[in-house]
């Protein structure tokens, strides 16, 4: 045979690399790194595009369960208008008073209880929450004549799994609920997440939070407290540990440390 008729040696690392079969460990080794490098690279891209529209998403989510909550939420009415009814405002927990620090609108409460400037590590911390931010965004809710109807208050604390966040609606006397709602949790569907059921959460409309004595008297247990059913709230079935975090919610966010100071400074008008 003459030396025309040979396949020609190939040259250099890429030519020996291409020469080879399709089915060799490098081939196969390039191809899967490449397809790796190509998936990531589409799904890093997309995620950073995706970025403003989720948090829009998040914002326009969070804005149904204030709404839902506070028993005003209408599937057919876009949600910006609807959330337009209400008046947000940046409160003081410690004071109980509004303050103007802060834009209502952009105020970051999660951000705020993560920085020590706006917020401080709890000793006592019934709600497993570590720190409490100085600072949180309440939305008022008034009726025709300007008066007040309803707030309401965001609240957070530890079930079994994960931090649950929500809101609980209250009539304008600070004292009865209207209801409560979670947007935020990582407890089990069919346990836990059974504080999402509508028949739980329809537990919460006309409950009680302090007596007459302005004690803080509503629980979350199996059975009611002495002080009286409308103090109650039946924990969840198969769910105990959960309904425990719910009670230490209440009791955390409701007591001195939470809104007292403004529930007080509610009741007495000065809002
Ligand atoms: C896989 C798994 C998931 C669970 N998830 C929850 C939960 O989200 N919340 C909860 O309170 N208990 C949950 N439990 C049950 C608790 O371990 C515990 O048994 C329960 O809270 C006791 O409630 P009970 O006294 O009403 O039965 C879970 C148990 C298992 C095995």
């Amino acid at each position: 045979m003459s030396d025309e008729t040979q396949t020609p040696e190939p040259k250099g690392p890429i030519g020996r690399f291409l020469a080879l079969p399709a089915d060799s460990v490098p081939k196969t080794i390039f191809v899967a790194v490449a397809v790796c490098l190509v998936a990531s690279m589409v799904v890093s891209a997309a995620a950073v595009a995706l970025r403003p529209a989720q948090a829009i998403n998040a914002q326009k989510d969070k804005q149904i369960n204030i709404l839902q909550v506070a028993g005003i939420y209408d599937p057919s009415v876009d949600v910006i208008e609807a959330f337009g009814a209400f008046e947000p405002h940046v409160l003081e927990l410690d004071t109980g008073e509004f303050t103007d620090a802060f834009d209502a609108i952009t105020f970051d409460d999660r951000a705020a209880a993560d920085d020590p400037a706006t917020s401080q590590a709890l000793q006592d911390d019934p709600a497993g929450i570590g720190r409490r931010s100085d600072f949180v965004t309440v939305y008022l809710l008034r009726d025709e004549t300007g008066e007040i109807d309803k707030v309401v208050l965001p609240i957070h604390g530890y079930g079994l799994w994960s931090t649950l966040y929500g809101f609980i609606a209250l009539e304008a006397n600070g004292n009865d609920v209207f209801g409560l709602q979670f947007y935020d949790h990582g407890e089990t569907p069919g346990l836990g997440a059974e504080v999402d059921n509508p028949r739980w959460r329809a537990l919460w409309n006309g409950a009680q939070l302090f007596d007459d004595a302005g004690t803080l008297q509503l629980t979350v247990a199996k059975t009611a407290p002495a002080a009286g059913e409308k103090y109650h709230i039946d924990a969840l079935a198969g769910a105990t540990l959960t309904s425990v975090g719910v009670d230490n919610m209440i009791k955390f966010w409701m007591g001195e440390a939470g809104y007292a100071p403004f529930l007080e400074n509610l009741k007495e008008g000065g809002v």
